[in-house]
């Protein structure tokens, strides 16, 4: 069975999420570990409530010399680049490009719009400020830019002309509270296969 490895900056809802489903629908993979750079994220009350073991590994050092820190935890846990998987859920930092290498395609990240429109930061206000009349979220491969992996699942969600940022992002949030664990049943089933920047699901 697979170990995953679960980081994440705060909220930690998608975490829940994930760690919820691998439970009620026997998801085969293990939760291993949450690593988390902020001390106080309420995402690790979560973890601990779960039972899931869980680092706190804050922000310090260069980018590569955090990259390692959290690789040595990843290594301490099992979550190997051959038998882990690496699931960021709100994770607000940047991955080097070694640690992407070393986990390639191993590495899913959950994004707040229909990439490849609206990546980085305040997705949800981008799309608002474009005026787009759709947007949603996806579930993509990490690879060494931010937000361009290849896509594994995405689910779209109207945008009113009421909406603010706080009623798009919860609508958006509550789709990535489905796409999220079911991309992890299709990694943890060994159902994803990846031609170039097509992900096919069997
Ligand atoms: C989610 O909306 C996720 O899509 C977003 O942060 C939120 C984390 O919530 N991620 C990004 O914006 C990454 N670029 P959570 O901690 O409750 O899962």
């Amino acid at each position: 069975m697979l170990n995953l490895g679960i980081l994440i900056s705060g909220r930690g809802s998608n975490m829940e999420a994930i760690l919820d489903a691998i439970k009620k629908d026997k998801i085969p993979i293990n939760p291993a570990l949450i690593i988390s750079d902020v001390s106080d994220a309420r995402g690790l009350h979560i973890a601990k409530r779960l039972g899931v073991p869980a680092e706190v590994i804050p922000s310090a050092g260069s980018r590569a010399e955090y990259d390692t820190m959290i690789l040595d935890a990843l290594r301490r846990y099992e979550v190997t680049p051959q038998n882990g998987l690496v699931c960021l859920a709100g994770f607000m930092r940047i991955l080097g490009s070694e640690f992407v290498a070393k986990y390639k395609n191993k590495i899913l990240n959950i994004h707040p719009s229909l990439l490849p429109a609206f990546p980085g930061l305040y997705s949800q206000k981008q799309a608002l400020e474009y005026g787009a009349k759709v947007s949603g979220c996806s579930v993509h491969i990490v690879d060494s830019g931010v937000d361009t992996g290849p896509v594994i699942m995405q689910a779209a969600v109207p945008v009113d002309v009421n909406d603010t940022v706080e009623s798009l992002s919860d609508k958006i949030l509550s789709k990535e509270h489905i796409i999220y664990p079911q991309a992890v049943e299709l990694f943890a089933r060994g159902k994803i296969r990846i031609t170039g920047r097509r992900v096919i699901i069997s």
